[in-house]
């Protein structure tokens, strides 16, 4: 049997991971799960345990209003020493970390289980931009983590490839799909089903095209969010659409769009959404427009086009595919991408296939096979 170590602490994290904690804890013959947060997001990270039903084991609740890169990481690693390596005796011993994506929590959670000796398995390795600037300080923690990571659980071909640039040795390497792919399928088709119940919004009126906004990148922060909102005032004065914004709890987020969008008629500014509602409301959504990575995998698997407000991304699968497109922060470029989908029916439709270049849905049992072939 294999104790498995888990350590995240942000909301995607917590998502992308939780099909993996859920599937091998329902092989206990197999598998024993712990589950460490450092809890760097704290509201938002409980949000999505709770949509999961997964209780941590430890918990650091290091979250700090104002943290810092620097602070936060040295808090985290300071605190993980002590779930990595117990000097309490008969302890529990971990055969195997497993840290997901491109925080912080990732990062430095891969560094304290490799200072304690432990193999560490990377979920949604080999992503790659290529510009360290962008995303920041992600793209870094991700070659890092890299560069830590015994295993290395890819989502695509491309990634792999990325990693066996890097000299990554091929054995290393599963090609797995996202294990995000794994929960946005599994709570669409339950609420297609009525196994989940959908939300009553009265959003949007009837006849009118809903536009699902979200943004949070680092990079953007300043002019960047100043072009968004005033890209979003612009989009908000159509008649045929309403915007809803669930806006993510950074106060370098909450300033700016509070400041410049709240009681702007059309715009529906929210509190961030619990999982499962949120896959409802992308559900109903004629345009995704976002800057996170995650929803830049879930838009094509919903088959919902997706604008993507970053000028780079690690995920060119989508593009090349045609149903996701990068339009920046530049407010006249946000407006017209976003316009053209809500004006174009064709272009709208070539856009909404849904596709799944990120994953069948099945990315947590090969991860579980894969990680028992490795160790055995
Ligand atoms: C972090 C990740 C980013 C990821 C994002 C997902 C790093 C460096 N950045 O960015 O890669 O895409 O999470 O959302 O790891 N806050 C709350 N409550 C919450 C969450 C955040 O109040 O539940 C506020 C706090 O004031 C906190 C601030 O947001 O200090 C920033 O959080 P932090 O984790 O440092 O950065 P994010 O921008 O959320
Ligand atoms: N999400 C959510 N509630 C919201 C907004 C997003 O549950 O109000 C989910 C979304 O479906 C995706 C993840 O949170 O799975 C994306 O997280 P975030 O944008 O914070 O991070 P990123 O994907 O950019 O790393």
């Amino acid at each position: 049997m294999l104790n498995a170590l888990f350590i995240f602490g942000t909301r995607p994290e917590a998502i992308k991971l939780a099909p993996v904690i859920r599937h091998m804890q329902s092989r206990p013959a197999q598998f024993r799960v712990r589950v460490a947060v450092t809890a760097q997001h704290r509201q938002m990270l409980d949000q999505a345990l709770g949509a999961f039903h997964i209780t941590p084991d430890y918990d650091l609740n290091l979250m700090a209003a104002g943290q810092t890169l620097s602070s936060s990481a040295s808090r985290m690693l300071a605190g993980l020493e002590s779930v990595c390596v117990s000097t309490v005796p008969n302890a529990v011993r971990h055969d195997v970390v497993f840290v997901q994506g491109d925080t912080s929590s990732t990062l430095f959670g891969a560094l304290a289980a490799f200072y304690a000796r432990i193999p560490v398995a990377h979920v949604e390795a080999g992503l790659r931009t290529r510009d360290l600037a962008e995303p920041f300080p992600e793209e870094m923690h991700r070659v890092l983590t890299a560069r830590l990571a015994s295993i290395h659980f890819a989502s695509t071909e491309g990634a792999r490839g990325n990693l066996m640039a890097e000299g990554v040795e091929a054995s290393r390497i599963f090609v797995t799909g996202n294990s995000g792919i794994d929960a946005v399928l599994d709570v669409s088709a339950r609420l297609a089903s009525g196994e989940l119940p959908t939300n009553e919004w009265n959003f949007p009126a009837k006849g009118k095209h809903l536009i699902v906004v979200t943004a949070h990148r680092r990079e953007s922060f300043g002019a960047g969010f100043e072009s968004i909102c005033r890209a979003l005032r612009t989009l908000a004065l159509r008649d045929d659409a309403e915007i809803v914004y669930p806006v993510h709890r950074n106060p370098n987020v909450q300033d700016p769009v509070q400041q410049h969008l709240a009681g702007v008629p059309n715009i529906h500014l929210l509190d961030p959404l619990d999982y499962v509602p949120f896959v409802d409301l992308m559900r109903r959504a004629t345009v995704l427009l976002t800057d996170s990575g995650g929803i830049q995998e879930e838009g094509p698997s919903l088959g919902k086009p997706v604008v993507v407000m970053r000028a780079k991304t690690e995920r060119p699968e989508a593009i090349e595919a045609g149903t996701v497109r990068l339009a920046g922060t530049d407010e006249a470029v946000i407006v017209r991408e976003v316009a053209r989908l809500l004006d174009d029916e064709e272009l709208r439709h070539s856009m909404s296939r849904a596709h799944n270049p990120y994953g069948d849905g099945h990315a947590s049992e090969k991860i579980a096979d894969a990680t028992l072939s490795y160790f055995r």
